[in-house]
């Protein structure tokens, strides 16, 4: 097979944990990791004919279940694109589907077709990239999705519980991540509309910290 690079960027990239990342994220996500998918798979409202994007896809869990609710034959794919080439590798190898592709790409610089996808979905990506890439991803996405097109963002936003700001602050100065502090200020709602969006929804929220908006291209 051939040797997969990663793609320089300033976000935070996570080539060191993709040999544990599918062993640890279901502990993070407390047992929810299925439920939190499929509710951000049903906000998408897919056709099987849809072509979606998944930025920073990680080990592509969601990229795959998302593939499941599409018609390859009728032109559907699911796109997952993250800049750490060891993601990619592990979401390759773990189930091929013939709808999803994996690809390494910056979500700032995306490498795709104006108007070419019918949703852009992204978890818990936006928290590793600091504002003027989440800025720049928000504008690649409008770009690439056609106009109606869906924006489905879940990620870290201002907390809500005792526990979803415990969780917040100590992963922001545990991991001397301002990224995450941008996010908990709650700067994700005002980038979308910036990079040319409607007013995002709030549609759902996960343990105090985690907030799902729906959105899309005008
Ligand atoms: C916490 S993981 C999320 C993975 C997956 N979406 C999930 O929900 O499990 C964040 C991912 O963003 C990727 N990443 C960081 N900066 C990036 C960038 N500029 N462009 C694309 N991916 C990036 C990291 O390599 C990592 O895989």
């Amino acid at each position: 097979m051939p040797q997969l690079s990663s793609i320089p960027t300033r976000g935070r990239t996570l080539d060191h944990a993709a040999a544990v990342y599918d062993i640890v994220e279901p502990l993070i996500m407390l047992g929810k990791q299925a439920q939190y998918e499929r509710d951000i798979v049903d906000l998408l409202q897919l056709q099987p004919s849809d072509r979606v994007l998944d930025l920073g896809c990680g080990t592509g869990t969601l990229t795959l279940s998302i593939a499941e609710r599409l018609d390859p034959s009728m032109g559907g794919q699911a796109t997952g694109i993250d800049a750490a080439a060891k993601m990619i590798r592990v979401a390759r190898d773990k189930r091929p589907h013939p709808a999803a592709w994996y690809t390494p790409m910056a979500a700032e610089a995306l490498d795709f077709e104006d108007a070419s996808f019918d949703a852009v979905v992204s978890s818990l990506f936006f928290h590793h990239v600091d504002a003027d890439l989440k800025l720049r991803a928000f504008r690649e996405s409008f770009r690439v999705l056609k106009p109606g097109g869906k924006l489905i963002v879940a990620d870290m936003h201002v907390p809500t519980t005792f526990f979803g700001t415990l969780v917040s602050h100590v992963s922001r100065w545990f991991f001397m991540q301002p990224e995450i502090g941008e996010n908990i200020r709650g700067i994700l709602p005002e980038l979308m509309v910036k990079a040319g969006f409607a007013e995002p929804r709030l549609a759902s929220r996960y343990f105090g910290y985690i907030a799902v908006f729906s959105t899309g291209k005008p």
